[in-house]
């Protein structure tokens, strides 16, 4: 990341107003939840980038705070991957505080991450909201994936998180079978990790049972990172035990296929144009 540190300024984009004892309130804090998009630095934006260097403390799992360069006097609270309403606290109680605080996130911050928690902590937080709020967008693991495909989600399609830690198993079953039914293309996030190694397969399953064999799957490992790895195949023939936590995983509709593309290159289409059925 190469932006300069800049001055804090409010939502309105005007500078704080100068710390005068007894003259006012306590200056107002920001709270900014911030998508650092899938890995490179060229996929994040200026917005989030800004927002970054102008904070006082960072607040997120350890490998986002990781990600973002380290500034002399900014405070860095890392916290471990399972304590997300914690850390959600956490954030709330330092702009309450007056501290102008950036909560990295993976990818877009309101795709399977960080919004959401700190939204629900807003929402069940007994005090006031007195700080300034935003939540800042990031290019999703799903869009870079597609992009690197050509037009993978060019039509209609879905996104469901295969992990059950906060859901039941039954209810991705549901979605599945719904997303299967719907002729939806899919993107499938969190597919599986060292605790859940069985639920794509059970996934793949599912979707054995209700769609060709020759729909397009591809296999998006690392987007982004110099461990990238793109893998296109088809329904029947695709792997389950290729996909980890750093994988992305797509699934064609009935309408998308394959095209040759500049060099040899395999793109996937799925066409925003559907015929009407007979
Ligand atoms: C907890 S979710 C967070 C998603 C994130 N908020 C986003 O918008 O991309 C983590 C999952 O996102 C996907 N993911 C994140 N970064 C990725 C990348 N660079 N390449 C492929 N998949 C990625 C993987 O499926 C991973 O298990």
């Amino acid at each position: 990341m190469s932006a300069a540190p800049t001055e804090p300024k409010t939502a309105t984009g005007t500078p704080p107003e100068a710390e005068m004892p007894g003259a006012g309130p306590a200056p107002a804090g920001r709270l900014a939840v911030v998508g650092l998009g899938p890995g490179p630095d060229a996929w994040l934006t200026g917005e989030a980038a800004d927002e970054i260097a102008a904070a006082t403390d960072l607040v997120g799992y350890l490998p986002y705070v990781a990600r973002c360069p380290e500034r002399p006097g900014q405070v860095r609270h890392a916290s471990d991957n399972r304590v997300e309403i914690n850390r959600a606290r956490q954030a709330i109680a330092l702009a309450r505080a007056g501290r102008r605080v950036a909560v990295v996130s993976g990818g877009d911050p309101g795709v399977f991450a960080m919004a959401a928690a700190v939204v629900e902590a807003i929402g069940t937080d007994p005090q006031p909201a007195d700080y300034d709020f935003a939540v800042l967008p990031g290019v999703s693991a799903m869009q870079a994936a597609a992009a690197r495909l050509g037009a993978a989600l060019g039509g209609d399609f879905c996104a469901i998180s295969l992990s059950d830690n906060l859901k039941p198993w039954s209810v991705v079953e549901k979605r599945l079978v719904a997303a299967a039914t719907g002729d939806f293309a899919m993107a499938f996030y969190n597919p599986a990790s060292k605790a859940r190694p069985d639920g794509i397969h059970a996934a793949f399953a599912v979707l054995r049972r209700l769609k060709a064999g020759t729909t397009p799957v591809a296999f998006a490992r690392a987007v982004g990172r110099p461990d990238e790895a793109m893998v296109v195949t088809t329904l029947a023939e695709a792997e389950p035990a290729r996909a980890d936590m750093a994988t992305l995983v797509l699934v064609g509709s009935s309408q998308t296929r394959l095209v040759t593309g500049p060099g040899g290159r395999t793109l996937l289409l799925t066409p925003r144009s559907v015929e009407a059925e007979r």
